[in-house]
């Protein structure tokens, strides 16, 4: 039998997506602490309902593999600025181009709500995801300046910055 490679779909996330979206969350809280300012141990014991409430309170966009959710992407919009956290893809879906499928699209939604410039900070031995960034157009902004404490060591955050 012919197994058919399955298309990759790009969605904003819902608040009947909650279970998915806390094992996805708490997955790459867990496995990249130097990626995110939430940690493992803020989320882990909370009830689904907050998961919910997360998604209904902002845009997250989830790359799903039929129904497997294998990545998603968070836009907090402030006025005419954006920023973007929950940048996570599934550690066996990388390097595939999800990431970039991902930016597309909320590239596309930070367009439509009006925001002109894009913004994200980075811990600066984080190299995937700084040559990701890069890749798609945003460049640094100014020295690596805040740190983000995590196993006992304080990490450096890089600032990145893109017109819209
Ligand atoms: C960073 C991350 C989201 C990239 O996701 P991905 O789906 O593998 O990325 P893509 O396949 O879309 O790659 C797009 C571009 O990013 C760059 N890139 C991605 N992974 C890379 C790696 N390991 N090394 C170097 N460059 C990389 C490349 O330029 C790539 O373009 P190319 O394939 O044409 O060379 C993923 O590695 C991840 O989830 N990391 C852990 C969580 C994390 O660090 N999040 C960011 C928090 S700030």
């Amino acid at each position: 039998m012919i197994r058919w490679p399955l298309r990759l779909r790009i969605r904003r996330l819902v608040a009947d997506d909650a279970a998915l979206w806390r094992d996805l969350r708490l997955e790459a809280l867990a496995n990249h602490p130097e990626a995110h300012g939430a940690t493992h141990d803020d989320w882990a014991g909370r009830p689904l309902t907050d998961f919910a409430e997360s998604l209904g309170a902002g845009c997250i966009l989830g790359a799903f593999k039929g129904d497997a959710l294998v990545g998603s992407m968070a836009l907090d919009a402030s006025d005419s600025r954006g920023e973007i956290t929950a940048v996570y893809v599934r550690a066996d879906q990388r390097n595939k181009g999800i990431a970039r499928r991902l930016f597309k699209v909320l590239r596309r939604e930070a367009r439509g709500s009006g925001i002109q410039c894009l913004s994200l900070t980075v811990a600066e031995t984080n190299l995937p995801a700084l040559r990701f960034y890069e890749s798609v157009g945003f460049h640094p902004t100014g020295q690596p300046s805040r740190a983000l404490a995590r196993d006992g060591r304080l990490l450096n955050l890089l600032t990145m910055t893109m017109a819209l």
